[in-house]
């Protein structure tokens, strides 16, 4: 927008705050836009071409009715998320490339305003006391926001709700991982091997769930636990549970762990943990360990072994009852097979490594890796999976595995 269409708007923008009513809410947005149109005609005039007219009319309007000047980022399908660091620098994730848009907030006023105006709508507010917040918007985004006094400015983060999940073609298609890969784990996914996704953040660990999640067969229930509700399976016996935030008195919350609990007494054939954060990880491990086989969750961490550490730690946070050693070899005896993920710099997200947790000694965490990343390409070890006999017998072959060589 040139320098004169902003003057415009800023023009437009003064006369609007005399002319509209304060119960803006109350009032279709029909009249609203009409008022818009007749004072950017009575301020424009001919002074501009019908497109740049339309072009300040949309903006202004998408300012007043809609959700400011990021409108249109929350509009373009192509953007997955937008960081808002203070009123002048928003950055906007466009097909896994990060850059900084032209827009801006007037001042950071502005910009909290915003804030509360998409808050309330998700029942949520943010203030100097509780000056965090993560919610879900009405169309499945993810907002979390800072403000002061934790940070200098407001800070807002939107993992916008992607109405489109990649599938497992498209995974292959983007080189994430390959067809071998996949039918690999979909046959995993089938004989009930408990798996987790691991990798670091936006490294596409729920896109992979999610996928791995419509290799279960269709006569299973399958019960999914998540704190803000991301996963939606192809699959026709799903039930989703998602857990409350505590109201503005501190009430109410309903945790994961408390979740994870409840989903065992919902006669799961499976459960599926969206992101294991906390001491549910007891919960969920100690399900994987008595019969509830085919779990699948996702887990924030930058390898293989580290996964299986946090997985420990977090089994001990808030379960003082148990051992180190115990929590380690619960997680040895859970955990069949792990898939790390990472996100490239060039935004590409791929499958950096699968690999069993072998459960010969339940005193380290040790591994046997099946596939690993070299370069662009994902190989084989030469080491099969110790289960595959188990795929075998419901008619999965994979001749590198019967050979045994790369
Ligand atoms: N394989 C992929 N290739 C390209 N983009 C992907 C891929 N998987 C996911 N994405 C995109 O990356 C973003 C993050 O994906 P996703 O939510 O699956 O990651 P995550 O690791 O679960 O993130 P978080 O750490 O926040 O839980 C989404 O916008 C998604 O569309
Ligand atoms: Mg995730």
């Amino acid at each position: 927008m040139n320098k004169q269409i902003t003057n415009y708007k800023h023009q437009i923008k003064l006369k609007l705050i005399r002319s509209l009513p304060t119960n803006l809410k109350e009032i279709e947005p029909d009249i609203v836009r009409n008022i818009i149109r007749k004072i950017t005609e009575s301020i424009v005039k001919n002074k501009l071409d019908f497109n740049e007219k339309e072009e300040l009319f949309e903006s202004i309007s998408s300012e007043i009715l809609g959700h400011g000047p990021i409108d249109s980022l929350l509009k373009d399908p192509l953007i997955t998320e937008i960081m808002i660091n203070g009123c002048n620098q928003i950055y906007a994730e466009k097909k896994g490339k990060l850059s900084l848009t032209a827009i801006n907030f007037y001042n950071n006023d502005q910009l909290l305003s915003f804030v509360d105006k998409i808050l309330s709508s998700a029942g949520r507010r943010v203030t100097e006391l509780e000056p965090f917040v993560d919610a879900r918007l009405s169309d499945g985004s993810r907002i979390n926001v800072v403000r002061p006094p934790i940070s200098v400015i407001p800070i807002v983060t939107i993992r916008k709700f992607n109405f489109h999940t990649l599938n497992i073609q498209e995974l292959i298609q983007l080189n994430t991982l390959n067809s071998q890969i996949s039918s690999f784990l979909a046959a995993c996914v089938k004989e009930q091997i408990n798996i987790i996704i691991s990798g670091g953040t936006g490294s596409g660990k729920t896109t992979l769930l999610n996928t791995l999640g419509c290799f279960i067969p269709k006569d299973e229930r399958v019960v999914i636990v998540e704190n803000t509700r991301e996963l939606h399976l192809e699959h026709p016996h799903v039930v989703s549970l998602e857990c409350r935030p505590p109201s503005i008195d501190g009430k109410g919350e309903i945790t994961l762990r408390q979740l994870v609990k409840n989903s065992l007494h919902m006669r799961p054939n499976r459960i599926i943990l969206g992101e294991v954060r906390g001491e549910e990880a007891l919960d969920v491990i100690q399900a994987m360990n008595t019969g509830q086989q085919g779990s699948l969750c996702t887990i924030h961490s930058n390898s293989c072994i580290d996964s299986l550490e946090r997985l420990q730690v977090l089994t001990l946070l808030g379960n003082s009852n148990i051992s180190s050693e115990v929590a380690m070899k619960q997680t040895i005896l859970a955990i069949d097979l792990i898939v790390q993920m990472a996100r490239l710099k060039n935004g590409e997200r791929k499958i950096m490594e699968v690999a069993e947790v072998t459960k010969n000694n339940a005193s380290i965490f040790t591994l046997r890796r099946i596939f690993v990343r070299e370069g662009e390409k994902i190989i084989y070890t030469g080491t099969p999976p110790s289960f595959y006999n188990k795929l075998k017998l419901d008619g999965y072959t994979n001749p590198l595995f019967e050979n045994n060589k790369k």
